[in-house]
């Protein structure tokens, strides 16, 4: 009995690498292929057999958190009291929120946070179970020594750590920042920007939470040697440019960051990454906002799910928020207020449930007003791509072509409890606090 197992398994981490190694930019070496089996290993266990009870469970806390607030069935449809003008007392409006802020005390709890997310990556504890680091050095000069107070020096540590700044920073990163597993990058009490350098790599890793940082302006790194942890460092090739890289990864949890401007994507999502929820972010200025699944070929990416919930897609923004391969999407309560070409796109018949958006086609492009675009599939092969769309709601002729069965909502009841997502009409007050938050210590953030 034991041999065929054995076969087996070395059957799929074949395949497993067969696939990675062209894309991987690491030189494969033996802790790389270590890693990357581990990984693969990780995602079969962190993937949810019943997707839709996330989805029921993320639905229900929002659908409670505006009942408790009162705000269930008001109506605030205008985006018009910028967040940056906003002078009243602190206020949440969605469930992760609720969890942690408007407390004065948030400086002693930081921690709280690790117990808030929902969704695919609610699993996310970051640096739960470690010490505090705090970054008291912008700078990133070696490679292969960071020196201690760098983030660099923090993010390449084996043990959890929960990770701070001492004051507002711009770190302009030499190469792209190699993460290591159970870390929290978490921004409040400072201004924090990674800009005008490399981005973000999280690697065949798992359990990371990236908070309240500001990403702009990341641009390709020459590739080179970098350490990628305290014992172990390597060749890499040049980096995409993308301003956060999730590869191979599990229960990655990415909340009120504002990106805008990187050379690739802002975040993408590949390699048969899962648990993962981007949240109460908000995007600007970029094209290809978000791809999630890189490949038509790798179809581990089925084992891919991701939520995006509570964000803001805002100015000059183009396309690709997101845009999927194969993989579960849960798209919820997020307001897209501009796009240009479409929003949400994919090939390879990812699953994608879009509930309670609100969707503002541009106004003068006649041929941007649908919500929705497949690519490499005739319509008799993507009518039956389970697309649904549930109470969204639709300005300036925006539309959501719908695929598959029809009866999908009906059919998943069960999980659902017949709790529908938050209304659309109160999207922009759900989202009004999207994007890093300025957090004053001794006050409610
Ligand atoms: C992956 O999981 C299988 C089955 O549980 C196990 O036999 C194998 O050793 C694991 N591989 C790694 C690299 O952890
Ligand atoms: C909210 O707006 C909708 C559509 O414009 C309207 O039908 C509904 O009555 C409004 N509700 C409230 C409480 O104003």
């Amino acid at each position: 009995m034991e041999k065929p197992q054995f076969n087996r398994i070395h059957l799929i981490l074949f395949i497993a690498f067969a696939a990675i190694v062209p894309t991987l930019r690491a030189q494969f070496d033996e802790v790389w292929e270590k890693r990357a089996a581990e990984a693969w290993n990780r995602t079969l266990d962190s993937y949810e057999p019943e997707p839709e009870k996330i989805i029921s469970h993320l639905n229900e806390n929002a659908h409670r958190t505006l009942k408790e607030l009162g705000a269930l069935g008001s109506n605030s449809t205008r985006r018009e009291l910028l967040r940056r003008k906003y002078g009243g007392p602190c206020r949440v409006t969605n469930p992760i929120d609720k969890c942690w802020r408007c407390q004065p005390n948030w400086v002693a709890n930081r921690k709280r946070l690790a117990d808030c997310a929902l969704g695919f990556g609610y699993k996310a504890k970051g640096g739960k179970a470690g010490r505090f680091y705090v970054v008291t050095d912008s700078s990133d000069n070696d490679m292969l020594n960071p020196k201690p107070g760098t983030l660099r020096h923090a993010v390449i540590q084996k043990e959890p750590l929960w990770i701070t700044f001492e004051r507002s920073m711009v770190i302009r990163l030499s190469q792209e920042l190699i993460m290591t597993s159970d870390k929290t990058i978490d921004g409040r009490g400072a201004e924090v920007h990674i800009a005008n350098g490399a981005g973000i790599t999280i690697q065949f890793v798992r359990n990371v939470i990236i908070h309240g940082l500001h990403i702009h302006d990341i641009h390709t790194g020459n590739g080179g040697l970098i350490r990628d942890s305290l014992d172990h460092y390597g060749f890499r090739t040049a980096s995409d440019g993308d301003g956060i890289s999730i590869f191979g990864s599990q229960d990655v949890w990415i909340d009120h960051v504002s990106m805008r401007s990187c050379h690739d994507g802002l975040i993408d999502i590949i390699q048969a990454s899962t648990g993962i929820t981007i949240s109460n972010s908000h995007f600007t200025d970029h094209n290809e906002v978000m791809l999630f699944g890189a490949s038509d070929s790798f179809s581990q990416d089925e084992k891919m799910q991701i939520t995006v919930a509570f964000n803001h897609f805002g100015k000059r923004l183009v396309q690709r928020m997101p845009r999927c391969r194969y993989g579960y999407i849960h798209v919820v309560n997020n307001d897209y207020t501009h796009w240009n070409m479409y929003a949400i796109g994919g090939s390879q018949h990812p699953t994608i449930i879009s509930q309670g958006n609100r969707y503002i086609a541009p106004p003068r492009n006649p041929y941007a007003k649908e919500v929705t675009k497949r690519d490499y599939a005739p319509e008799a092969e993507w009518k039956q791509w389970t697309w649904r769309s549930e109470g969204d709601l639709f300005l300036r002729g925006a539309y959501f072509e719908q695929s598959g069965d029809p009866n999908w909502y009906k059919k998943h009841s069960d999980v659902y409890d017949l709790i529908p997502a938050a209304p659309a009409l109160q999207v922009a007050d759900i989202t009004k606090f999207a994007g890093a938050l300025h957090c004053i210590v001794g006050r409610p953030c």
